[in-house]
């Protein structure tokens, strides 16, 4: 059965836009009072709702009333949503000036979530992030990677990629699991660096293989958890086994860009210590630069460079990197909205950076609307696609379709 949905006053779709480099306004396809027609999920047709009507007179009418826009769902393709427990009291120990090191060294940090996460049971975790992935549909976010990363053992890896997968199942959402069993090295684990990385080189991978619980591999390379040596060699084993890679690269000091790029991964994720030699290295590659905003206002500090990355002529996605720790908040469009203005990004920048930017980061299909791809859309409750960006995240979408269905 064929579904025209409309008429909107404006339809954004996101296409014939370049992957890389800076955009403007001017470049964005507007339809006005426009209609898309939809059939088992998938967009049949967009355009003109009068002439879609005429041409379809059989498909049943979704009708929209009022000032409607619409555009593809936002990719959020960076969190880390399955976790237990809260790091308020890190909150409260940074604003009050405490140190990252400082934090850790009274018991917070990742470990502190780690230790929370594992006494969570599987049930409970698929409930917490069921939550928090529901949250985010009904703020527009269509299609959400999550990571591990709070289990640092083989059993409590495999359970954070279980709930993921269970979750994925019950989920209106889609969800993309990653593994990031090297996250840091767990406190409780007896051996080096190099040998915990082997360790799931051996024994994690081959099980996440088979059971088919992920196929991309992360890693936060930094001198407080894994070095670049080490990545290196964790990173190219992974992806001789046919995992894809992202890297949290650059955070808090250089190094993880360099390796992204030396080992062809999809993104490098953070940024925000990069300069101008790291940005040169990612704008020269094919790899998509993700800005984390929310992590930088979780932790009062810069954000990455992000008009230097586009004007570089980079692929920008923007993430919100959603987690216990850094950012707590994860409200996508707020954060990417209070960033533009910080960094100077167009409305075009913005939105190809929540949605097929994004989408080249997860290697999936999708971001923009187009025929033979998913209806997966918002609607926004305005005249003009630039009031979103406008409000600073606090309008909110009035519906959100996944596969045509609201
Ligand atoms: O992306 N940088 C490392 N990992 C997370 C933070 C995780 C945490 O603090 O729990 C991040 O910011
Ligand atoms: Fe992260």
């Amino acid at each position: 059965m064929k579904k025209l949905i409309g008429p909107f006053t404006q339809i954004l779709s996101l296409t014939g836009l370049p992957l890389k480099g800076a955009l403007q306004d001017e470049q964005l396809h507007i339809i006005p009072n426009g209609g898309v027609l939809v059939e088992r999920g998938l967009i049949l047709a967009i355009g003109n709702f009068n002439e879609l009507r005429k041409a379809t007179p059989s498909a049943h009418i979704e009708e929209i009333t009022g000032q409607q826009v619409l555009l593809p769902g936002f990719i959020d393709c960076h969190t880390h949503i399955c976790f237990a427990g809260n790091r308020a009291n890190d909150y409260a120990m940074r604003i009050a000036g405490k140190t990252y090191l400082e934090i850790a060294k009274a018991g917070g940090g990742i470990w502190d979530t780690v230790t929370q996460t594992r006494a969570a049971d599987e049930v409970s975790l698929v409930a917490s992030l069921l939550q928090r992935a529901n949250r985010h549909l009904a703020e527009g976010v269509t299609t959400i990677e999550v990571k591990s990363g709070y289990g640092l053992s083989l059993d409590e890896e495999l359970k954070q990629l279980r709930a993921i997968k269970a979750a994925s199942a019950q989920a209106e959402v889609k969800l993309i699991p990653a593994c990031l069993a090297a996250h840091m090295v767990p406190k409780d684990f007896i051996g080096s660096q190099a040998e915990y990385l082997q360790h799931l080189v051996n024994h994690l991978l081959p099980i996440i293989k088979q059971e088919n619980l992920s196929n991309r591999v992360d890693i936060f390379i930094e001198q407080s958890a894994i070095n670049t040596e080490n990545a290196l060699i964790y990173l190219n084993k992974a992806k001789q086994m046919g995992f894809d890679i992202t890297v949290h690269a650059d955070q808090f000091t250089t190094g993880g860009s360099a390796v992204a790029v030396q080992t062809g991964a999809l993104s490098a994720d953070h940024l925000e210590a990069s300069g101008d030699h790291e940005i040169e290295l990612l704008a020269d590659s094919d790899i998509v630069a993700v800005t984390l905003p929310g992590a930088s206002m979780g932790l009062g500090m810069p954000y990455a460079p992000a008009r230097k990355l586009l004007n570089a002529g980079a692929c920008l996605a923007i993430a919100s990197d959603w987690n216990p720790g850094s950012a707590p908040m994860g409200d996508l469009l707020m954060q990417a909205a209070v960033m533009s203005a910080a960094e100077k990004l167009s409305a075009a920048e913005v939105f190809a950076g929540l949605t097929f930017r994004a989408a080249s980061a997860l290697k999936i299909e999708g971001g923009i609307l187009a025929p033979g791809l998913p209806a997966d859309m918002q609607a926004y409750p305005c005249a003009d696609y630039r009031e979103i960006l406008y409000y600073q995240g606090k309008l909110k979408p009035s519906q959100v379709w996944v596969g045509g269905e609201i």
